[in-house]
């Protein structure tokens, strides 16, 4: 058996992005790695990319209890697009998907005190391939997410070079300040620049975001857990410092009540993505999740550590394929908590 040990230590704070948002490590549910592009609401309405399945999302987290515990953010993923923007160049969502519109479901997801993210890509075209936002339309689409009353954007980076990124990301950071509104802004910039000094500067990211994907997308499997805790903990020297209130290292959803993951690897990446401080982000269908899958996700200490208002990062200090080499007096003295983990 492997065990890791995490470990919390106090460190300088740097500045941060000033919009006041995001000072303990946000919550809630977002959509791709449960139900990804799926756009066929002919043969599969209830888990294609609608307003329909987030305000089902939003419902759930209003009436489950999840939203008491801090789960607030129901958040669009790629796909939610039309295929072109309108005459005036504005994006738009699939008329067909989203009848109502954006604002209408901004609206409806206030309605149960939750807050409502959205997705744009950096970019000529989204991940998916849909309408990207170039850096001429950047302050356009920051206003256009504004007017419909959006709460956070996810700003991916597929179809852009790194020089388009260097200039982008700090665009949209301005320009969603100057709408006016209080909009946190993940980054998935470092994640298309592997997510290390000297290409990702983590000083610009915390002046510039609230929350960055540093690494590679979560697939539903405990090897990509596995993978995504090993690359953070290798790096942490780097990671850890760059996290504290309103700027937060990513390594993506939680993918606890899917398919992939046991019981016991299901509480593993909760206590991980706990320590590490990480914004929790379900991504799984809220409507049909196990009561055991809930029980996790809703873990009141672990929930209470990861929304600790110090928001210092964990680090691994030990790293043993014996858990019995793990004891209390190897642990620094400075320690302001620590929980041992076996994977
Ligand atoms: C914009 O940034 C300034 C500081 O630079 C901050 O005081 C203000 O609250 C921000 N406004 C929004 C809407 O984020
Ligand atoms: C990183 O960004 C900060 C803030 O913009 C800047 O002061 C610093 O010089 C940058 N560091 C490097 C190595 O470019």
């Amino acid at each position: 058996m492997k065990c890791v040990v995490f470990l919390l230590l106090p460190h300088a704070f740097s500045l941060a992005l000033e919009n006041g948002l995001m000072r303990t490590p946000p919550m809630g549910w977002l959509a791709w790695e449960r139900f990804r592009c799926n756009i066929d609401c002919k043969t599969d309405p209830h888990n294609c990319i609608s307003e329909r399945l987030f305000m089902e999302m939003a419902d759930h987290l209003a009436m489950d209890g999840w939203r008491e515990l801090g789960y607030e953010y129901v958040n669009i993923d790629d796909c939610w697009m039309a295929k072109n923007r309108d005459m005036m160049g504005h994006l738009i969502p699939d008329p067909e998907r989203f009848p109502r519109g954006i604002k209408a479901l901004a609206d409806y997801v206030h309605s149960r005190g939750l807050k409502l993210g959205i997705y744009g890509d950096l970019g000529t075209h989204t991940c998916a391939g849909y309408p990207g936002t170039t850096l001429n339309r950047i302050e356009q689409d920051a206003l256009t997410f504004a007017q419909w009353g959006v709460d956070m954007l996810k700003l991916d980076g597929c179809y852009s070079s790194a020089d388009e990124q260097a200039q982008g990301y700090p665009k949209m950071s301005k320009a969603l300040n100057a709408t006016g509104r209080p909009i946190a802004y993940s980054c998935s910039w470092p994640a298309y620049r592997g997510g290390l000094p000297p290409e990702v500067n983590y000083t610009l990211l915390a002046n510039i975001c609230n929350l960055w994907r540093n690494f590679d997308d979560i697939q539903d499997s405990w090897e990509s857990v596995l993978s995504i805790v090993e690359w953070f903990s290798k790096n942490q020297g780097v990671l850890q410092p760059a996290a504290g209130p309103g700027h937060w290292n990513d390594p993506d959803m939680l993918i606890i009540g899917n398919f992939g993951l046991s019981l016991e690897q299901s509480k593993s990446q909760m206590a991980l993505w706990t320590i590490m401080a990480a914004p929790l982000f379900m991504s799984t269908d809220l409507r049909i999740i196990s009561e055991s899958a809930k029980e996790i996700l809703q873990n009141k200490l672990m929930i209470k550590i990861n929304q600790d208002p110090l928001g210092i990062q964990g680090r691994r200090i030990l790293q043993s394929e014996d858990r019995h080499a793990i004891s209390l007096h190897s642990l620094p003295r400075t320690a302001q908590f620590y929980r041992g983990h076996c994977l």
